[in-house]
C-alpha cells in the first residue's frame, strides 16, 4: 500500500489493508515517519499482518523540513510535497525488490509506480479515491499520458469534456478553476496532476475505486467500456466503523467527546446543522462572516468545526462577526480544532452535514443518513458537490460564477430548505434510504470480498 501523503489517503489506504488482513493477507504499508505515526493504532488482532514501513521524505528545496503532509503545508506548496514523493522512488523500488509483494495498491500522485512494477514482475491496481465520475471528467488515460489536459483555459473546465457521451452537469464552475490555477502557478515544475492521474490509470494492471456501480452506474459503465478499458473493480464505500472503545475514548487531542455529546444529547433529532469544512482549505474572512450570519439567520441549532487555516497564524475564531458568538450561544457550538466527527455524525441528533465535499466526508455523511448541504472548496469537491446535488441526496449553496461568493440569505435558505422546510422532505428522504449503501458493513463487505478473489485469480505468476 503506497497512499498519496494526505491523512484523507491514508485513511482509507489503511481501512482496505485492514480489511484485507481480516482475511489473511499480509500488508506493506508504506509512508513517511510523520504520516505513519499519525495513523490511528491497528487492532491488537491484525498488528502482526500489517507491517508498517517508513521511509524519511526526501528533502526538496522550499519545502518546510517538518512537512510531510499535504495538511502540513498551505495549498500553493501541495506540488514541493509531490516533488519529494517522487523521490521516494528508489527507495521503494529497493524495497519492493526484496519484499517481492503480488500487489501493490498505489495511489493518483505516483505516476512512476506502475512501470516499477512492471519490471519486477509486480501486479499493479491504481486504488482511486476519487469517484467514477471524477475520473470520467479527468479523462481518457490515452489522452491525458500523451498531451497532459487537452484543456487549458479556465473555460475549458466548466463544459462538459467531449469524451463525456451523454449529458451531463459535471464540471467546475469558473471561481473553482480560477482560485485553482492562480495558487498552482508559484511552483509550477514537475509533472501535473493530469500526467500523474494519466499514468497512473493507464499502466495499471486494474482500477480499484472507492465508490459502488450502485450509486454511480454511468459512471462506472463510461469508465469501464469507454475511457479505461480494462478491469474497474468498486471496494464500495469503505465505511467508517466506529470501535466500541472508541465510545469511551477521551480527551482525543485535548476535546473530549463526552463534552460534546453531553451538548448533542440534549438536542431534538435530526435538528443539528454539522458544519465541517475540511482540513486542507479555509474560506476567506468575506466568505466566513457570511457563512456565519447565515447558520445565525438559520435559527436552527448547529456544531460547526473551525479549523486553523493551514500555513497561517490566523485565528479563524478572531474573523467571526463581532458578537457572533454570544448571539448564538443557545444553539450553536463553535469548536475549535479536531473534532470527532464520525461520532458527531453518528448522533441522532444530527440531521444535516455542511460539507466541503471531500469524498470521504461524504461518504461518513451518508453512512448516517445525514442530508448534505454543500459547500466546495478545492480540487475535485466542485464534481463531487455536482455529482450529490444531481443525484438529490444534497444541495448546494448558490455562488457567484466569477468569484465564489455567496450571501448569508442563500445559506440560511438552503439550510432550511434542506433542514426543516416541507419542500426538502424528499431530500431528506433520499438521504435516509441512502444510507444502507453507504454505511451498512456487510453489504460493502461484498466488494471486498469479490476484490480479494479477483486479485487471487489475477496475479501474475512470477518468476522465482
Ligand atoms: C433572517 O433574515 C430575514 C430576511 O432579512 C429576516 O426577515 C429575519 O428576521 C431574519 N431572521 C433572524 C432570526 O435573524
Amino acid at each position: 500500500m503506497f497512499p498519496w501523503l494526505a491523512t484523507g489517503h491514508l485513511i482509507p489506504f489503511l481501512q482496505l489493508s485492514k480489511l484485507l488482513a481480516e482475511k489473511g493477507h499480509k500488508i506493506y504499508f508504506v509512508s513517511t515517519p510523520r504520516n505513519l505515526n499519525r495513523l490511528p493504532e491497528i487492532p491488537k488482532q491484525l498488528s502482526s499482518k500489517i507491517v508498517l514501513v517508513s521511509f524519511p521524505l526526501p528533502h526538496v528545496p522550499n519545502l518546510p523540513s517538518f512537512a510531510e503532509s499535504s495538511t502540513d503545508v498551505p495549498y500553493t506548496k501541495q506540488q514541493l510535497l509531490k516533488k519529494a514523493f517522487d523521490l521516494l522512488e528508489p527507495p521503494l523500488t529497493t524495497f519492493l525488490e526484496s519484499s517481492k509483494p503480488d500487489w501493490i495498491f498505489y495511489d493518483y500522485a505516483s505516476h512512476w509506480l506502475p512501470s516499477v512494477a512492471g519490471r519486477l514482475g509486480i501486479s499493479c491496481s491504481f486504488f482511486s479515491l476519487f469517484t467514477a465520475a471524477s475520473l470520467s471528467y479527468i479523462g481518457p488515460p490515452s489522452v491525458l499520458m500523451s498531451f497532459g489536459d487537452p484543456r487549458s483555459k479556465a473555460e475549458d473546465f466548466t463544459v462538459v469534456p467531449k469524451w463525456i457521451p451523454f449529458e451531463s452537469d459535471l464540471v467546475f464552475r469558473l471561481h473553482e478553476v480560477t482560485k485553482y490555477v492562480e495558487k498552482t502557478e508559484e511552483d509550477e515544475s514537475g509533472p501535473s496532476d493530469s500526467i500523474r492521474f494519466g499514468f497512473a490509470a493507464g499502466e495499471s494492471d486494474v482500477v480499484i475505486i472507492r465508490s459502488s456501480p450502485e450509486f454511480e452506474p454511468e459512471w462506472f459503465n463510461l469508465l469501464r467500456d469507454q475511457l479505461y478499458r480494462k478491469p474497474i473493480i468498486p471496494v464500495g464505500f469503505l465505511p467508517p466503523t466506529i470501535e466500541r472503545k472508541d465510545e469511551f475514548e477521551d480527551d482525543i487531542n485535548g476535546h473530549s467527546w463526552g463534552s460534546i455529546k453531553e451538548w448533542l444529547d440534549k438536542q431534538k433529532t435530526n435538528s443539528v446543522v454539522y458544519v465541517a469544512l475540511g482540513t486542507e482549505a479555509s474560506l476567506s474572512a468575506e466568505e466566513l462572516k457570511e457563512l456565519a450570519l447565515g447558520l445565525e439567520n438559520s435559527t436552527l441549532p448547529f456544531f460547526w468545526v473551525l479549523n486553523k487555516i493551514p500555513g497561517s497564524t490566523k485565528n479563524a475564531l478572531d474573523m467571526l462577526p463581532d458578537g457572533f458568538q454570544e448571539r448564538v450561544k443557545n444553539r450553536g457550538i463553535v469548536h475549535g480544532g479536531w473534532a470527532p466527527q464520525v461520532k458527531i455524525l453518528s448522533h441522532d441528533s444530527v440531521g444535516g452535514f455542511m460539507t466541503h465535499c471531500g469524498w470521504n466526508s461524504i461518504i461518513e455523511g451518508l453512512s448516517f443518513g445525514r442530508v448534505l448541504i454543500l459547500l466546495p472548496v478545492l480540487n475535485e469537491q466542485g464534481l463531487n458537490s455536482r455529482l450529490l446535488h444531481g443525484k438529490k441526496l444534497g444541495l448546494e449553496i448558490p455562488r457567484e460564477e466569477e468569484d465564489g461568493s455567496f450571501t448569508w440569505s442563500s445559506v440560511a435558505e438552503i439550510i432550511r430548505t434542506a433542514m426543516v422546510d416541507d419542500s426538502g422532505e424528499s431530500l431528506r428522504n433520499r438521504a435516509r434510504e441512502i444510507r444502507s449503501m453507504f454505511g451498512d458493513v456487510d453489504r460493502n463487505n461484498c466488494y471486498v470480498a469479490r476484490l480479494v478473489n479477483y486479485l487471487m485469480e489475477n496475479k501474475k505468476a512470477r518468476v522465482l
